[in-house]
């Protein structure tokens, strides 16, 4: 049995209303000088005037970099570097979906480090001077705010960078479901599959331990009894909690865990045909894990009784592909397109399949699946997602 290692927030603010601790927070890490890292859509919202105008009326000094591009790319952070010194940010405030989150934890260690991003790049694991970052989501499925990771795509090869270590992990994340009230329903369904293949590859991930399989566990259950109910109806505040907490349990079981082929295979086709994150998982997630059931049929089993369509009565090799015909039915229910639907070109596919399932390897996270795929079967996966 090896150790497992595990990390965490110093804090968590869950709740309606959480928001409105930021300015407990900051003074908690001994900010004066915050720069609220976001996009021009939430700024466009009103949020980020309130947020400003709280921390002001608590005494801090707030500036504002708006400039977060959705798959941040190292391009995209040299202005953000040049706003931190500018401002001489104390600490940082990501707000909103994935990108303005892993934007902030970007900024965080190359406004302290003064070195390249491409330098933090996987296999490193970076546990230096970093500047402490406070993390709102306001989507639930990332899990950014609770995860050790950054995404960042070099913008020279068009590679989704994972760069990994303690300095990445928010100091504090704060996990308000009212922010994701007005999240429309394809953003809805596409970042709570993300959190669902967060938590399943979690479970089956070979980086799995008993505290990040209770996290993910958790989480199945939750997603699958709330994600419809929250595509149906964004209002629906329950659904919406649920959906919240459940996504920051599965960053957690992720982070202190890993993904695995699902995710590995996923960032190359956002990388070259800018599909949407939790969208490109999901093309892939039924395909992917049938093809893994084999490497372990009892975790999948298990990821089927916590979604609820099996139990302990289910032999596991039923339980298992139970799982893929609920995800085949799931992504069907929230209107999930194939690379063919949604638009991509089949020749431009069938040219970058070879580079994408090299990439898919590099990456790391295919090591960690349950069947560990040779590059020719990385390929035929590609193809046969495609229709
Ligand atoms: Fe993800």
């Amino acid at each position: 049995m090896v150790a497992s290692s595990i990390r965490l927030p110093r804090a968590l603010r869950l709740g309606a209303g959480a928001v409105d601790t930021i300015p407990e927070l900051l003074t908690e890490v001994g900010s004066r000088r915050p720069l609220i890292v976001t996009d021009t859509f939430l700024v466009g919202t009103g949020l980020i005037d309130r947020i400003v105008e709280a921390l002001t009326a608590a005494g801090s000094e707030p500036a504002v970099f708006s400039g977060v591009v959705p798959d941040p790319t190292t391009d995209s952070l040299v202005p953000g570097v040049e706003a931190v010194h500018a401002h001489a940010a104390d600490a940082l405030i990501g707000i909103g979906g994935g990108s303005p989150i892993d934007t902030a934890k970007a900024l965080a260690v190359l406004g302290a480090t003064g070195e390249k991003m491409t330098e933090f790049k996987a296999p490193r694991v970076y546990g230096g001077p970093a500047l402490p970052v406070i993390a709102v989501p306001t989507t639930a499925g990332s899990g950014s705010e609770a995860t050790q990771f950054t995404i960042i795509t070099d913008s020279v090869s068009d590679e989704k960078m994972l760069c990994i270590g303690p300095s990445f992990l928010p100091t504090a994340a704060v996990v308000d479901y009212e922010l994701t009230l007005s999240m429309p329903a394809r953003l809805t369904a596409d970042t709570g599959i993300d959190a669902l293949t967060h938590a399943v590859e979690a479970y089956v991930s070979r980086k799995a331990n008993p505290f990040s399989d209770e996290l993910a566990l958790s989480a199945i259950r939750a997603i699958s009894a709330n994600l419809r109910a929250a595509y149906e109806d964004g209002s629906n505040r329950a659904a919406r909690e649920a959906m919240m907490l459940a996504s920051a349990r599965a960053g957690m079981a992720f982070s202190n865990s890993s993904v695995a082929l699902v995710h590995g295979m996923s960032r190359p086709i956002g990388a070259h045909f800018h599909v949407a994150h939790g969208l490109s998982n999901a093309m892939l997630f039924p395909a992917v894990t049938a093809f893994s059931i084999p490497g372990s049929p009892k975790r999948y089993a298990d990821c089927a009784r916590a979604y609820g369509i099996a139990d302990d009565r289910t032999p596991d090799s039923v339980a298992a592909f139970a799982l893929v015909d609920a995800l085949e039915r799931l992504c069907r229910e929230v209107a999930v397109p194939t690379p063919r639907d949604y638009g991509i070109d089949p020749t431009r596919w069938e040219e970058l399949v070879p580079l994408m399932a090299r990439q898919a390897i590099a990456s790391g996270s295919p090591a960690n699946n349950p069947l560990v795929p040779s590059v020719d079967q990385i390929e035929q996966l590609y193809r046969k997602i495609f229709d």
